[in-house]
Formats: structure tokens, C-alpha cells, sequence
């Protein structure tokens, strides 16, 4: 897709990801969660921006998602706003802030919308979240869905594997994906599942579906952006595809700068006053 092509949207709402759906136009979506990241993103024409809670791992170092609170969320969540202009913006609730009951979950995505002017909120779960998801937008906030592998219920799975290989698991989550339709939520996250079953899931429902590592027939796919920019290095699932090596070339400017400053190469005369 060239420039133009990439912004013949304005302003990406949920109605245009709808149209998108609808027109067979794939939906590119990448997490951020600082001002100039976000920056970038928006201006390459970047759809959906996702202030994830993966920002408990790639910007605070946890090994989970689980201890990212809601003011840290929301601290990430208006720096990102404060860059972006054309793409939807969604933060996700964090771990502990919504599974209470759908008071606490309704509480938690207004404090998101009212504190940061995100777009809208992404909720982990299917049945067992329902009610929130009502109460959530019933109070006329945008949400996302997001099944499959759900990384806050980490201690639940025991381990990052491809989820809903039995016949149990994928029907409970296709049965999921159409309640969360129902319920109104504006798109749904399918994270690692069998790709024959993110395009079941994608036919069967009329809202886009954003896969990572569920196949490519979803109608979008996101990806964690340090992950797909190689800054994170450990972390090598099948379903990430790394566009560059930044850990190599940030670390060779730093080596570069050190450098310079050791053998007073830096700063040279037109770099000073
Ligand atoms: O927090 C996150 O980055 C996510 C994506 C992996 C979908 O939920």
C-alpha cells in the first residue's frame, strides 16, 4: 500500500474498521506506549494503536502481565494520545482492575477514557466478562474482545502454548467470539489458536477480528512493537515476524558513543559553544 493508499482514512474510528471488514481491507495494528513511538507509528499510518498491558513486560520488565496497575496504564495510555492523531487508540484494562464486577470493570474503563482520551478499551475474556462488557458500553465506551491465549490468566494456563487444539476449548471460544458480538464489542483479538480456527471465528461474525499467531485468514494482525522491531531478543515465538534488529543497531551507537567520548572524538569543534 502506498502513502496515499494508507491514509485515505482521516481519522480511524470504529465504523471505519467495520468498513474495512466489510471491504476485505486488512486492519494493521501495532502496540505503543510512549509520546514518540507512538509518534512514528501514527505518522507511518499505523489503523489501531494498542497501549497494551505488555508494557508490564517490554517497557517495565516483568515476566507477566499481571503487575502493571491501572495508573501506570493510564500514564502510557496519555502519552501515546498525546502523539497520535489519525489511528483508534485502545488500552487494555490491566490485570486486578476489572475482574471484580462490572462496577469496578465500568470505573476502570472511565477512568481510562476520562484520564488519557483513548478511544477505546480492550477486556481479556468471553462469558465470564460479559456483564462487564455490557455495563462498559452501555456507558458508550468502545470495546475490544480478546480470546484465545489471554496472557493475564497466565497462572490459570501454566504455559504460552497455542490455545484451543481440543474441540472443548475452540467451541467455548467461537461460542465467545458471538456473545462478545452480540454484547456490541467493535472487534475482537484472537491471540495464538489454530489459524483454521481465527478464520472460522472471522466468517462466522461480523465485527474484525485482529489475530497474533492465529493464521492470516483474520481480518487484522497485530504484533508487540518491540518484538517486531527486534529490540526484545529472547522472546521468538513462530508467529512473530522481526522487520528489523534494533537491539544490534542501538547497541552499536552506543558502542559508537562511548567510543568517541573515551578517545575525545566527541564532541568536536562545531559540536560546541
Ligand atoms: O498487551 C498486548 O500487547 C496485547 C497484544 C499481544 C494483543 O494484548
Amino acid at each position: 500500500m502506498n502513502k496515499k493508499e494508507a491514509n485515505v482514512y482521516k481519522k480511524i474510528t470504529t465504523h471505519v474498521l467495520q468498513e474495512m471488514k466489510l471491504k476485505g481491507e486488512k486492519i494493521a495494528m501495532l502496540t505503543a506506549y510512549d509520546f514518540s513511538m507512538a509518534g512514528l507509528l501514527d505518522q507511518a499510518g499505523i489503523d489501531v494503536i494498542l497501549v497494551g498491558d505488555s508494557a508490564s513486560n517490554v517497557m517495565a520488565g516483568h515476566t507477566t502481565t499481571l503487575p502493571i496497575t491501572l495508573d501506570q496504564m493510564i500514564y502510557h495510555a496519555s502519552s501515546v494520545m498525546r502523539a497520535v492523531k489519525r489511528a483508534l487508540v485502545v488500552v487494555d484494562l490491566p490485570f486486578g482492575t476489572y475482574q471484580g464486577n462490572s462496577k469496578e470493570a465500568l470505573n476502570t474503563a472511565i477512568a481510562i477514557m476520562k484520564l488519557s482520551g483513548a478511544n477505546a478499551v480492550k477486556i481479556e475474556g468471553g462469558s465470564e466478562i460479559i456483564e462487564s462488557v455490557d455495563r462498559i458500553l452501555s456507558a458508550g465506551i468502545p470495546v475490544m474482545g480478546h480470546l484465545g491465549l489471554m496472557p493475564q490468566s497466565i497462572h490459570k494456563f501454566g504455559t504460552y502454548v497455542v490455545r484451543a487444539t481440543e474441540d472443548d476449548e475452540a467451541q467455548k471460544l467461537i461460542e465467545d467470539a458471538h456473545l462478545l458480538e452480540k454484547a456490541g464489542c467493535f472487534s475482537i483479538v484472537l491471540e495464538k489458536i489454530p489459524a483454521k480456527l481465527g478464520g472460522q471465528v472471522t466468517q462466522e461474525i461480523r465485527i474484525p477480528t485482529i489475530g497474533i499467531g492465529a493464521g492470516s485468514d483474520v481480518d487484522g494482525q497485530v504484533l508487540v512493537l518491540h518484538d517486531m522491531l527486534g529490540i526484545t531478543q529472547k522472546f521468538s515465538p513462530r508467529f512473530l515476524r522481526r522487520y528489523h534488529n534494533l537491539s544490534e543497531e542501538i547497541q552499536g551507537s552506543v558502542r559508537a558513543y562511548i567510543q568517541d567520548v573515551k578517545t575525545q572524538n566527541f564532541p568536536n569543534e562545531r559540536e560546541q559553544y
